[in-house]
């Protein structure tokens, strides 16, 4: 069993919410963030256990200032220990970008080497998917750019391709926001929400490979504030999996970027917590 499923069947035993998808300062979209400290200690008021999911991208190893080239990471996980040691509960993992196999081999051949040398300095690994045909597709301009060379449809394939690779790829305890192509779609968006997004048979796919490859899903709830309007994956998805799936493993993600954020989840996360349990 990975150490992610752990900490969940150890927090559900607890009745202990966790909130297990927080960006620090450290995180390259985090202008005005807070630290692991900043996050304890609200942590703590609320009653809900932090986990750190910074972003890790390999496409940036090369920048002198990222937080995760070589030089760097040290100083990093020492951060986080000192604030833990100093007297909370709190779990360090990463949101980690998995690339199209057929682009990018070589940014996740990368991946892959960095994560087996720092695996002890962490948690848990989270696997995520942002990038198609090279564009983020989580960014509204860059999605709506992608938008004008590639169709929906395409860039749908393609997303789903990535991500039954990137469950496969055996690197990742967990994976993020599973049917996250979807964020743009409905009021306020970029596209139209058609009725089957939210049942997609390749979402429910990647949550069956998940559940075969021993890998926790997130149940990220960001999504709530996007235009798409539900959680990640869709509310009844994951209910569905749960009925179906007694041995998938779901895990409660804010996304949060900052402690405001985090606290103003709250209400959320211990609601979507005590629905792992039902
Ligand atoms: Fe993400
Ligand atoms: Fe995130």
């Amino acid at each position: 069993m990975n150490h992610l499923i752990e900490i969940v069947h150890d927090a559900v035993a607890k009745q202990q919410p966790i909130d297990l998808h927080i960006h620090t300062k450290s995180s390259i979209d985090v202008t005005q963030g807070n630290s692991f400290e900043e996050f304890m200690v609200a942590g703590e008021k609320l009653g809900i256990v932090p986990g750190f999911l910074d972003h890790f991208q390999s496409e940036y190893f090369d920048k002198p200032s990222y937080p995760f080239s070589e030089p760097n990471i040290g100083v990093y996980v020492d951060e986080f220990r000192a604030a833990r040691d100093s007297g909370y509960k709190a779990y360090l993992g990463l949101e980690v970008d998995y690339y199209s196999p057929d682009l990018h081999a070589d940014r996740n051949a990368r991946t892959a080497e960095w994560l087996d040398r720092h695996k002890d300095d962490f948690d848990y690994f989270v696997g995520t998917i942002h990038d198609v045909f090279d564009t983020k597709i989580t960014i509204r301009p860059d999605l709506k750019r992608l938008l004008k060379t590639h169709g929906f449809n395409e860039i749908q394939q393609e997303y789903y391709q990535i991500l039954e690779a990137g469950i496969n790829s055996g690197l990742f305890d967990g994976f993020a926001h599973v049917d996250v192509v979807y964020r743009f779609c409905g009021k306020g968006g970029i596209l139209q929400l058609e009725d089957g997004y939210s049942t997609d048979s390749r979402t429910v796919a990647g949550m069956e490979s998940c559940v075969a490859r021993d890998v926790a899903i997130e149940l990220n709830f960001r999504g709530l504030d996007h235009p798409w309007h539900d959680t990640y994956p869709a509310e009844a998805l994951f209910k569905k999996i749960k009925i179906e799936s007694p041995g998938a493993v779901f895990f409660t993600g804010s996304d949060s970027h900052d402690v405001v954020t985090f606290e103003q989840s709250a209400t959320m996360t211990r609601k979507y917590f005590q629905m792992l349990q039902e």
